[in-house]
């Protein structure tokens, strides 16, 4: 069978270990209508957080955003894309853009709500669904863009948006008068972003809590020796754990085996417990409404974005962000080991190198079809 000349890389929406590839057609300019504009997708970031949308597609509407014919499904991923053909007065060709897209190579997109700095893509068939992921960011006027650092910025804004909405979040409710902090997946890209914060801030904070990982014991070492957290713990250890100590958990494994049993240690002592990610995508199950202590409470950062943009400021809720941003990247950017992946069939070993947990946390892997 030859290759499709304009593929996309879709997964079975009911099953998300199966991948496959789907022919569509090629577009061109004479495809645009008036004010729409075409996207040649040219790279993008994958992590844990992208299959998460593919885990919670159904429930959370990831699917919406770029339909695929059933059973499939195009996972939603953050990237850079040029424009190839324009039917707008104010796009030009050659544009570059960052946002979301699907795992393929084009992308139509219906431009409206146009500002120097951004468009919202305004098709019908995405009009339900959060603004934040309808946005593309022309990256000639963006200040934090950096053409060496696109990789990072795929790779690190969307997640670390995220950590800083929960490190606003945690500080604006006095961090639930805890003692300690405590981050599950601390391997994690968004885990390690709100560590990050929250030591960087540690000195402006009357009582700065102790930041503590829980991580697999195979990655403990790497997460340890990065500095961001006060201690790192292994799951096997939770039991060892000073339940005397009032803790918050910000949950970004999902998995409920290893948060059942922070509940069952610290109990009463847990004054919040913050459901964040299903890094552990495979291991949800039963109901986290029974455990001791507080009730989970599931946190959606494109919600709390809004209610926060209401409340302060879009642009001051930006520079805010900025300023943790900088020191972030630049201290990532020690560390972190971009692997490229180019082409379907590296694709598809990539996606179930990261659904299996088999990426070194020390990787970003960056794709392109
Ligand atoms: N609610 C929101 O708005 C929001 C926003 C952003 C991100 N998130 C969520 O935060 C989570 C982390 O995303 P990320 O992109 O930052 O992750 P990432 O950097 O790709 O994280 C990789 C880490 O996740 C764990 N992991 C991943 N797959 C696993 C598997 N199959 N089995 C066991 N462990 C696995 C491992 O950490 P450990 O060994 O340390 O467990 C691994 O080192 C995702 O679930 C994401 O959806 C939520």
């Amino acid at each position: 069978m030859s290759a499709p000349n304009n593929p996309a890389f879709v997964v079975r929406q009911d099953d998300i270990t199966q991948t496959g590839l789907i022919d569509q057609p090629l577009l061109t300019a004479t495809d645009l209508a008036d004010g729409e504009v075409l996207l040649a997708i040219d790279r993008f970031s994958f992590t844990a957080n992208n299959v998460s949308y593919a885990a919670f597609g159904k429930r959370f509407q990831y699917w919406d955003f770029f339909p695929a014919p059933a059973p499939w499904g195009q996972i939603p991923v953050w990237g850079f894309a040029d424009v190839t053909a324009s039917k707008h007065p104010d796009i030009k060709v050659g544009t570059r853009v960052y946002g979301y897209l699907p795992m393929s190579k084009q992308l139509k997109v219906q431009v409206g709500q146009l500002t120097d700095s951004s468009f919202v893509d305004v098709s019908e068939h995405r009009s339900h669904l959060a603004l934040a992921y309808n946005q593309y960011q022309f990256t000639a006027n963006d200040p934090a863009y950096r053409r060496e650092h696109e990789a990072l910025q795929m790779l690190l804004r969307p997640l670390l948006i995220t950590s800083f909405l929960l490190d606003d979040f945690l500080a604006a409710n006095d961090f639930f008068n805890a003692d300690d902090i405590l981050l599950t997946s601390a391997s994690s890209k968004t885990a390690l972003g709100l560590a990050f914060m929250l030591h960087h801030q540690k000195g402006k904070r009357a009582k700065p809590q102790r930041i503590v990982g829980l991580t697999s014991a195979s990655n403990r070492d790497f997460v340890a020796g990065l500095g961001y957290y006060d201690a790192v713990v292994g799951y096997d250890d939770i039991e060892q754990m000073d339940s005397t100590r009032r803790s918050v958990v910000v949950d970004f494994a999902g998995n409920s085996d290893v948060l059942g049993r922070i509940h069952q240690q610290f109990g009463n002592q847990l004054t919040f417990s913050s459901l964040v990610g299903a890094a552990h995508w495979d291991q949800r199950s039963g109901n986290s409404k029974d455990l001791p202590g507080p009730v989970p409470e599931v946190f959606f950062a494109p919600g709390y974005w809004a209610q926060r943009a209401k409340e302060s400021g879009n642009g001051v809720l930006m520079q805010q962000f900025a300023a943790l941003w900088a020191p972030l990247v630049q201290s990532v950017a020690q560390w972190m080991e971009i692997k490229p992946v180019t082409g379907p069939e590296a694709m598809a070993v990539a996606y179930q190198d990261t659904l299996a947990g088999r990426v070194s946390p020390q990787q970003g892997v960056i794709m392109q079809l």
